[in-house]
């Protein structure tokens, strides 16, 4: 008898794969179409028909929502054949669904899967994040620091200027005095319109795409598939919950949330090893979007696992149906 207990990331790895490009691929048609909802919906249905051939008794616990606002990969859907092991399975089917509608840069399609128990149940509320990409003591910046000081250590431990520090926030207008105050240091800002796991994964990757930092809010969700990446490709992320009303205050306690101010760090969100997959849908600074070549589509997608910190870029090629 298999140990169904026994997380078998090697192998389910190669079944991840497989759900991402499907929730992409499925996006294509859309893609710049202007058709938010629909780009959304179509990677929503490929991500659930592929999620359920895979032998896994899989919970969804980073979902499109809760039961009662989405009907499909709602959070504690029961997903995969049944028979297998138990998972946790934290889902963005389309991570920038504007970014997909207006064809802009790093739209994703992006899965975690972690043992049973193994990622913080998040619900849908903002989340204060701040990340860091690997080689950094523990709490080089944190987020009790103000935006200067955070710029001010990391270049400290950089062993550079603040002036060659970039950081990148979410361009929102609750972001605007973290903005002015970055500014103030000389560092540069890349603004993202939307995509804030892309936006994380970048701190992890500095060499390639020029991140150093990123900070702000965004989706609590979104944290915990950051989270996720990050362990995989190494680097901090610490985030808070921001609550803005009781309703989302209930919506963290129905999840199981009892200390509102906690501050989670990275393998506080993603306690065990996990494994993460993401492909992109748009083209973008991490991977390619889905290409058209002749009579097939192609996708761009990498494949990690925290276990052993192996990270794989696949390409893959199938007929246009
Ligand atoms: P969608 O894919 O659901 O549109 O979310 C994109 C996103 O930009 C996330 O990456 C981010 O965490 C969140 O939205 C920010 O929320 P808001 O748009 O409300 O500022």
């Amino acid at each position: 008898m298999p140990d169904f207990d026994d997380f078998d990331d090697r192998t389910l790895s190669l079944g991840l794969v497989r759900v991402s490009e499907a929730a992409a691929i499925a996006c294509y048609p859309l893609i710049g179409r202007g058709n938010e909802k629909a780009a959304d919906q179509a990677a929503v249905d490929a991500m659930r028909r592929e999620l359920n051939l895979m032998d896994i008794a899989g919970t969804v616990v980073i979902g499109e929502g809760e039961r009662d606002e989405a009907p499909m990969l709602f959070i504690g859907e029961k997903v995969g054949s049944g028979t297998g092991p138990a998972v946790d399975i934290a889902l963005d089917p389309l991570e920038g669904t504007t970014l997909t509608a207006k064809d802009m840069a790093n739209a994703l399609a992006v899965i975690a899967m972690g043992p049973r128990g193994s990622m913080l149940h998040a619900p849908d509320v903002y989340m204060d994040k701040l990340a860091i990409g690997p080689g950094y003591a523990p709490d080089t910046v944190t987020l009790d620091m103000t935006p200067q000081d955070r710029v001010a250590a990391l270049a400290d431990a950089k062993g550079c200027m603040p002036a060659d520090i970039t950081v990148c926030i979410l361009e929102r207008p609750r972001h605007e005095d973290m903005i002015q105050a970055v500014r103030t240091t000389g560092a540069a800002i890349r603004l993202i319109t939307d995509g804030d796991v892309a936006g994380v994964m970048h701190c992890a990757d500095t060499g390639r795409t020029g991140i150093d930092m990123y900070m702000g809010a965004g989706g609590a969700p979104e944290g915990v598939l950051a989270a996720a990446a990050l362990k995989c490709m190494g680097g901090q992320i610490m985030g808070r919950l921001l609550f803005r009303n009781d309703d989302e205050r209930r919506r963290a306690e129905k999840a199981g949330i009892t200390d509102f101010d906690r501050i989670y760090r990275r393998d506080d969100m993603v306690t065990d090893h996990v494994i993460f997959a993401a492909t992109g849908v748009t083209d973008g600074s991490l991977l390619s979007g889905i290409r058209r070549d002749g009579d097939f589509v192609c996708a761009e997608t990498v494949l990690m696992r925290s276990r052993t910190g192996a990270i794989r870029h696949m390409r893959y090629r199938c007929p246009r149906s």
